[in-house]
């Protein structure tokens, strides 16, 4: 049996974080125009006045929040997080602080309070998406990361640019985010790169962003929401670590101490729409990956990129059916649940959820399982898909030849149920 790790206390309130575990990301803007990936200015170096077509032609008429917020809570999503603003610049919402905005683009109104709205109707928390970053803003300086990273004349434009003003302008707009759209349960800044260098052009951290400022800004504006890593600043100023497009196979720690943590991933490869990008994965992979997650004691945060339409693509909706047909029967063993005290036998994974102990079977096996040291600690077992009893092996005395010695053993049927990963919910004695 090992230890379930305890991170120390952060500013958020984690609570509810901590029990909802399972959250959707969503990815909109101008690049769900191109619907190349969302850093595609960055990646064909495109100027402003050439990717202003996508901000001239940005009209998404079939724009329905209340139905991608029902999508969500439907696949089991508690929380929303939404980028308000991408590397991009493009702002989601009336922001009072610049033109380049949905309010002026042919779709002509704020997209991102009908957003706030439909998902609280549905009972999800929202949080808001807030990038660093900003390949438009008059003020922001050239460097590694922009699009115009390779102009011959990117460091003479920077001899007039002042980051100052930029700062001044990330706080007034996050100040409009935090207080016009209620109380806002997380917010995700994106990111910084104080060691990159390129040509002579630096990185960015904490000071360009004024990190400490904008993080105090944040606390005194909501002072329990919950706040991410990505500010270059000291790791326990962060509620949550994000790591995102790999799988932690334990609980991730910072500096050898176990943290908060949610992994971000994506449907395929792209978190902005990416009309041509194929690499959609399984229904096996989506919910193994949730489980994977919760089993380690972290959360998921699953990204959608809406259409230009406004639209979750077929690929999307089927993606977020398999989620809604998992959890419909297995959410029990995801909602609560941390990593267990006891290690699964091989191709499993266990989420424990006080005296309820769910053993997720990602091999189906031939009749039997054999659970290492729970001999004696279980009082009923079930199939959690449809409640039929899973009977136990468990008398020391009359081990059979097919049964370990310090192990209960599960007999379980020969056909795998009708789920893409069946589970088996353990009643510790
Ligand atoms: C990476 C990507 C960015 C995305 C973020 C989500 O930073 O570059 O486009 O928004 O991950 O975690």
């Amino acid at each position: 049996m090992t230890a379930i790790p305890q991170p120390a206390a952060t500013a958020g309130n984690m609570d509810w974080f901590v029990h909802d575990r399972f959250g959707m990301f969503i990815h909109w803007g101008l690049y769900a125009a191109a619907a190349r990936h969302e850093w595609i200015k960055h990646i064909e170096e495109i100027p402003d006045d050439i990717y202003d077509k996508y901000f001239q032609h940005f009209d998404p008429d079939l724009f329905a929040p209340e139905e991608w917020a029902r999508m969500a809570r439907e696949a089991g999503m508690k929380y929303l997080v939404i980028t308000s603003k991408h590397h991009e610049g493009f702002c989601l919402w009336d922001s009072a602080h610049t033109e380049y905005k949905a309010t002026n683009t042919p779709c002509g109104k704020d997209l991102l309070k009908p957003v706030v709205e439909a998902f609280r109707a549905e009972g999800l928390r929202v949080g808001f998406y807030y990038s660093l970053i900003d390949w438009h803003h008059p003020e922001f300086t050239i460097d590694p990361m922009h699009s115009m990273r390779n102009h011959p004349d990117a460091k003479k434009w920077n001899e007039t640019r002042d980051m100052a003003k930029y700062r001044e302008y990330m706080r007034e707009q996050v100040r409009e985010l935090l207080t016009q759209f209620g109380d806002i349960d997380i917010i995700w800044f994106d990111f910084s790169y104080p060691n990159a260098e390129l040509n002579g052009l630096k990185g960015k951290g904490h000071e360009d962003w004024g990190s400490e400022e904008l993080l105090q800004l944040v606390r005194e504006l909501r002072p329990g929401i919950i706040v991410d890593n990505r500010l270059d600043l000291p790791p326990e100023k962060a509620d949550i670590h994000t790591p995102e497009q790999f799988q932690p196979h334990a609980w991730v720690t910072v500096n050898g101490k176990p943290v908060h943590w949610e992994t971000c991933q994506t449907f395929s490869g792209s978190w902005g729409y990416h009309r041509d990008e194929a690499t959609w994965k399984s229904p096996e992979q989506l919910i193994r990956m949730l489980v994977n997650t919760v089993s380690c004691g972290g959360n998921l945060l699953m990204n959608v990129g809406p259409t230009a339409r406004g639209l979750f693509d077929d690929r999307a909706t089927a993606a977020i059916k398999v989620y809604a047909d998992w959890m419909a029967l297995h959410s029990r063993a995801i909602y609560g649940c941390t990593q267990s005290e006891f290690t699964p036998p091989p191709d499993c994974r266990y989420t424990q959820n006080g005296d309820r102990l769910y053993l997720h079977i990602f091999a189906w096996p031939f009749k039997h399982l054999h659970l290492p040291g729970l001999a004696g600690k279980v009082a009923y077992a079930q199939l959690l898909n449809d409640a039929s009893e899973v009977r136990i092996f468990d008398d020391a005395a009359n081990k059979q030849e097919w049964m370990h010695p310090d192990a209960l053993t599960l007999e379980l049927p020969v056909q795998q149920p009708n789920c893409v990963v069946p589970v088996v919910e353990l009643f510790l004695k």
